[in-house]
């Protein structure tokens, strides 16, 4: 049985249509003070369930009504409850970076593992690290076939050679990987320096010759845009002709569609493992659907 939180309700409905289900009830009653008060009405009593969350924007709003799902799920009865969190909030927050923080990503871990998730589907999580942190089993998913897929088609209206670019240093393997569904297609780094305190972009350089060559720009997310945009400034500065842009997750936090809809850039490609609202859509946008991705995760 599918189930649904609030934050991606059309995503939900494209996997049970591929899976030919229907998404299951839920009330979620929100109260006067912004509490939230969930119960089951299909019977889920032996069943395995699975819940469609992700937990972008308002991450926190949405992480309460998911562990609330969960645990309603489990006192009606369901045989197993799987998350569906194709994006996870807090994931960049996982180990300490200065003294005295919080790892906010192992408060969300325990908390999802004690209210009885038994098992969680994620998407191109920010690190190949982060499955680590649950005690539960993590299916790791990625959009990079999609990706490989478009840009494959992208090529054939193309003259000239191409790069693949990933904008930090922590995209690497994630670039290495696109590269070789794309017949080792050569790739660069770009190297950013952040502020921690107030994580602005203060330096940024890139590891090999990009001129006159089509870039792909590859990222797991978009937040505010910034990493993007530094990232097409330093590539064209460099000699490149066309910037394309790659990213699963279309968080797009303040004037992140403003900030997009760049010169510098052709088309920005995301992913529907975020709700993207229409007032935050902009014309250069096409969104790639994963809701085969997760149908097919689910059958199998
Ligand atoms: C950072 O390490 C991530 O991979 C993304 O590059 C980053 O989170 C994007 O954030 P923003 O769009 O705010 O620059």
């Amino acid at each position: 049985m599918i189930f649904s939180g609030s934050s991606n309700k059309e995503l939900a409905e494209s996997v049970a249509r591929y899976l030919n289900l229907a998404v299951s009830s839920l009330e979620i009653t929100v109260f006067p003070d912004g509490e939230r008060r969930i119960r089951v009405i299909d019977d889920v009593l032996e069943k395995d369930t699975f819940v469609i969350q992700p937990t972008a924007t308002p991450g926190d709003q949405n992480y309460m009504e998911l562990f609330l799902i969960v645990d309603a799920l489990r006192r009606s009865g369901a045989r197993s409850v799987t998350g569906i969190v194709p994006y996870l909030g807090y994931q960049r927050q996982d180990h300490v970076f200065r003294s005295g923080e919080a790892v906010s990503l192992e408060v969300i871990s325990e908390t999802l593992e004690r209210v009885g998730l038994s098992k969680i589907v994620c998407l191109d999580l920010h690190s190949v690290k982060i499955p680590e942190v649950f005690s539960i089993p993590v299916l790791h998913l990625s959009a990079l076939p999609l990706f490989a897929q478009k840009i494959r088609e992208i090529m054939e209206t193309l003259e000239g050679k191409t790069i693949l670019v990933t904008p930090d240093m922590g995209g690497i393997r994630r670039i290495k990987q696109l590269s070789e569904m794309l017949d080792n297609m050569p790739y660069a780094i770009i190297e950013k320096d952040r502020d921690l305190e107030t994580g602005s972009i203060r330096d940024a350089s890139i590891d090999r010759e990009v001129k006159d060559r089509t870039a792909f720009i590859v990222d797991d997310m978009i937040s505010t845009g910034k990493t993007i945009i530094a990232a097409a400034k330093l590539l064209k500065e460099n000699g490149v002709n066309k910037i394309y842009v790659f990213a699963t997750h279309g968080v797009l936090s303040k004037e992140a569609p403003e900030i997009l809809e760049s010169e510098l850039i052709e088309k920005v490609y995301l992913t529907d493992s975020v709700y993207v609202p229409e007032e935050k859509k902009f014309p250069k946008l096409e969104i790639i659907s994963i809701a085969d991705t997760i149908a097919n995760a689910i059958s199998s």
